[in-house]
């Protein structure tokens, strides 16, 4: 809901980490192409020793590593003229006094903290002893937590010092475009609403698959594991889209209390139906136990305890190294009742299916069976782009550029509220207090042949479109 003030001022917690040399810096150019920042002062925070311009010419480097093309000098210098250094021990009050001293001036400064949640704690409270947490915003980076637990003392440090309004949990699956269309599709169309429960779908498919591996990030990842990393999270947030009822209206309230419905609606998972894999040769990767037991691959089944979904199967997939990226969530609808069309030997018609690709490719297809000629049946899909480049309306927003926008006006609409955190760590608990030791697989394939037992009846695995 917008009416909350605009943030006057953005201070970037841990300015000189991956993230924001990846996403925030070219995030801040575009915003500043498109005149959003108002030379408002961006101020980076981290501890090492560098200067004002070291950290303009490392904002000038992200940009041009982020492939941008004809690169607008006047918004870069705008950028860059707005933009300072504090460096500093996040335990060291002076490190906050020195902040203070920028933030002159400022009324609602917006804290982004791009640093581990350990830290939360140090930060938040050198803060409020410097005198400017109050009247101030905090955007935090997932992973929020490690576990229902630990993100409820998370919950707990923050609230310390803000006001649940006024702290943005990032996940920025809920700002891709793709994914937002998950909702538009669904409401903006009455086709689909009278089909979209359990009289009529049998399965739901989520299925996000990357063709690498875990890169640089070892140190990471040996401390989090897929469910951690990317389930808990991004795709627990697409099923509550595909799952959530309609939503009384668009306002950020609106829109969360059905997200985290259907979260409360939702079984803990059962460790019996899910099945964690790792690539053949991760624990060869730099900074890799040799014996670890970091999953690379997950791949579970949920059940929503809800009047539209009980007794129909989420399953969700997701994993690293494996034959392709690709993000997609397919459903699966029930068979005819009589398979008037299918004479004995005939080949039975396949189920209806409904195909989000949410990334790369940006589509929605339904498949539907036709009579080819004499008495076969086939599968035809209509296909169509929902890539926004394709519609000519300019560059779409990229998520963090999106979710920076939002959260310095104050939008809570993209943002994870606690309730929702808390409730995606309270499905996934059992499976991170039990989990089964990890199965090995193949780089390239598809993860682990046993992610097929977790899949009920005559139903598989699909193949997600390329
Ligand atoms: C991040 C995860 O949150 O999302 C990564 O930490 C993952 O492991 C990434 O690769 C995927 O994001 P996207 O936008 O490329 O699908």
């Amino acid at each position: 809901m917008k009416g909350r003030p605009r943030a006057d001022a953005l201070v970037l917690f841990g300015i000189t980490g991956d993230l924001a040399y990846r996403k925030l810096f070219p995030a801040l150019y575009h915003l500043s192409a498109r005149r959003v920042l108002d030379g408002r002062p961006i101020i980076g925070v981290a501890g090492s020793d560098l200067s004002d311009d070291d950290i303009r010419q490392r904002a000038r480097d992200s940009v041009a590593a982020a492939g941008i093309t004809d690169v607008d000098q006047a918004a870069l210098t705008r950028l860059l003229d707005s933009l300072g250094y504090v460096s500093g021990n996040y335990q060291d009050p002076k490190t906050f006094e020195r902040l203070a001293e920028h933030l002159k001036g400022t009324e609602h400064p917006m804290f982004y903290l791009a640093i581990p949640p350990s830290l939360f704690d140090d930060v938040a409270s050198g803060l409020a002893n410097a005198g400017v947490a109050s009247g101030a915003r905090v955007v935090v980076e997932k992973p929020f937590g490690r576990d229902l637990s630990s993100a409820q003392e998370l919950n707990r440090v923050l609230h310390q010092y803000f006001p649940e309004e006024e702290i943005f949990r990032i996940d920025h699956y809920l700002g891709k475009e793709a994914v937002e269309n998950l909702l538009v599709f669904r409401f903006a169309n009455t086709l689909l609403e009278p089909l979209w429960n359990r009289r009529y779908v049998a399965s739901l498919q989520i299925t996000m698959a990357e063709s690498f591996g875990i890169g640089s990030r070892a140190r990471f990842y040996e401390e989090a594991g897929a469910i951690r990393d990317v389930v808990q999270n991004h795709l627990l947030q697409v099923v509550t889209l595909v799952a959530m009822e309609p939503p009384v209206g668009l306002g950020a309230e609106a829109l969360r209390d059905e997200r985290v419905k259907v979260l409360k609606a939702m079984e803990p998972v059962d460790p019996a139906y899910v099945v964690r894999g790792q690539y053949r040769g991760y624990r060869q990767e730099q900074g890799v136990a040799a014996d670890s037991d970091v999953e690379t691959f997950a791949a579970l089944r949920l059940a929503i305890e809800s009047w539209r979904w009980a007794g129909v199967p989420f399953y969700v997939r997701a994993g690293k190294s494996l034959a392709a990226s690709a993000t997609e969530v397919v459903a699966e609808f029930r068979q005819p009742p009589r398979l008037l069309f299918a004479p004995r030997g005939a080949a039975r018609p396949h189920p209806n299916h409904l195909r989000f690709s949410l990334g790369p490719l940006q589509a929605v297809s339904f498949s539907l069976d036709v009579k080819a000629l004499g008495e076969q049946l086939v599968s035809r899909s209509t296909d169509f782009s929902t890539n926004p480049d394709a519609f000519g309306a300019g560059r779409a927003a990229d998520p963090y550029e999106r979710l920076l926008d939002d959260a310095l006006e104050g939008d809570a609409r993209r943002f994870a509220r606690e309730d929702s955190v808390e409730e995606a760590w309270r499905v996934v608990d059992p499976v991170l207090r039990h989990p089964d030791p990890v199965v090995p697989y193949e780089p390239g394939s598809w993860g682990p042949p046993e992610a097929d037992r977790i899949i009920e009846g005559d139903d598989c695995w699909h193949l997600p479109a390329s």
